[in-house]
């Protein structure tokens, strides 16, 4: 296997991603105070998700020819046009809910509620980066 001390770190780091998803909805059950079950289901989603990723990032390199991620494609009969354009109307979706997000932020006092929604601020910014990068390397002409 061409990286195996990451493939080590990645298969512990799973581990640890899991359990935590875990222990989180057993905590959550008898946290009574709703900013700290809402940020507490943050972390257990965002460990989902982290989960998510490090098994995909594992099956790709525990391949014998494992090639870069952005070189590594999937089987599919879709027209890879459409989906570019796609891609592009979803920036504008997320563009739609960073001004939702910061006219409701505007718009309370209770700091609890501006907290989580700039949480959900930082996310729609980071999903405008992450569709602004896929866009660019996934469909840049190859060599
Ligand atoms: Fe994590
Ligand atoms: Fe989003």
């Amino acid at each position: 296997m061409p990286e195996d001390g990451l493939v080590k770190l990645l298969r512990e780091q799973l581990k640890v991603e899991r359990n935590f998803v875990a222990t989180v909805e057993k905590l959550i059950k008898n946290i009574h105070n709703v900013a700290a079950k809402l940020l507490l289901l943050e972390t257990q989603k965002d460990s989902e998700k982290h989960a998510m990723i490090l098994e995909g990032i594992l099956k790709v390199i525990s391949q014998e020819d494992a090639k870069p991620l952005w070189d590594t494609l999937l089987d599919s009969y879709v027209d890879k046009l459409v989906v570019k354009t796609n891609l592009e109307r979803h920036i504008k979706t997320e563009k739609t809910m960073i001004d939702f997000v910061e006219k409701e932020i505007k718009g309370t006092k209770d700091e609890g509620i501006k907290l989580l929604l700039e949480h959900i601020a930082s996310d729609e910014k980071k999903h405008h980066e992450i569709l602004q990068t896929v866009i660019k390397q996934a469909y840049k002409i190859k060599p």
